[in-house]
């Protein structure tokens, strides 16, 4: 496969709370239609590494690259504002008001009645029901109030909305933790949609068959540095769990 620039370069990142040391010199790449799934044991630094690249945590050391160019994030707005978004399940939605009205929030589509700017709800509304079908999920009513929606519904709200803002990479904490067979299916089959538009995808999770089944390629962190970078389809569970549990690094050692 031949791969373009890296839409994403994470070099030598460094975190420190106080005395630990959550990352050690965390690197690698992504690129764009990529989807990675970010493996590792409870406390190998994933979560860290996603909040730092949200912008949501800053580093210690290290730098990162996005679209060729160096950024910096000093808040999530930073990392948004060049097309980076954690998508989580609640967080990010106002539960008490409707599905149109958190798609459009603070970006509100408007038309002129008598030179006078009335807010386009219609419009709106067509436009979230056809963003939340093109990612084929199901909302029987995007006039329902968030707080009415299940887990999975409100995950494909938000990955909706970052698609249809022009979004291009979106990481998600371990989204399947809270959500039944048939809603992770359909978030497995969502994050493979948005792959095919074009957009990078780092899905941290703890399930082996999500890994393997949604990404292209895995990469475990162990003790706050990478420990296995291989495509999907060059690895096996096997070989990352024994990559997870340092397993792997003993027999190559040894
Ligand atoms: N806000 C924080 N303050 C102090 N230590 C933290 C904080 N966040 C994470 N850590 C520590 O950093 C390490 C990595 O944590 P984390 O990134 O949450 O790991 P993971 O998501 O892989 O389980 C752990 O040792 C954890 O205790
Ligand atoms: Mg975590």
């Amino acid at each position: 496969m031949s791969k373009a620039e890296p839409l994403l370069r994470v070099d030598n990142i460094k975190k420190n709370f106080g005395p630990v040391e959550a990352l050690r010199g965390v690197t690698f790449d992504v690129y764009p239609g990529e989807v990675v799934a970010l493996l590792g044991d409870n406390g190998a630094g994933k979560s860290t590494l996603v909040k730092i690249i949200a912008g949501n945590q800053q580093a210690t050391g290290g730098s990162m690259l996005f679209d060729g160019k160096p950024v910096h994030f000093d808040s999530p707005a930073d990392a948004k504002a060049v097309g980076i978004e954690t998508v989580y399940q609640d967080l990010s939605l106002c539960p008490n008001i409707d599905v149109v009205g958190n798609f459009f929030m603070g970006r509100e589509l408007c038309r002129k009645i008598l030179g006078i700017d009335v807010l386009d709800e219609t419009r709106m509304q067509i436009e979230t029901e056809k963003a939340i079908r093109d990612l084929g999920s199901r909302i029987p009513s995007v006039r329902t109030r968030v707080e009415l929606l299940s887990g999975g519904q409100r995950q494909a709200i938000e990955l909706a909305r970052f698609v249809y803002w022009g979004g291009k990479m979106v990481m998600l904490d371990e989204p399947f933790a809270a959500l039944g067979v048939e809603q992770t299916r359909r978030g497995l089959e969502m994050i493979d949609r948005v792959r095919k538009l074009g957009i990078a995808v780092i899905v941290i999770t703890h399930n082996m068959l999500h890994a393997f089944q949604v990404a292209d390629r895995v990469v475990v962190l162990r003790h706050g540095v990478v420990a296995g970078d291989h495509d999907t389809t060059k690895t096996t569970p096997e070989e990352v769990v024994a990559m997870i549990t340092g397993e792997f690094a003993r027999q190559a050692a040894g």
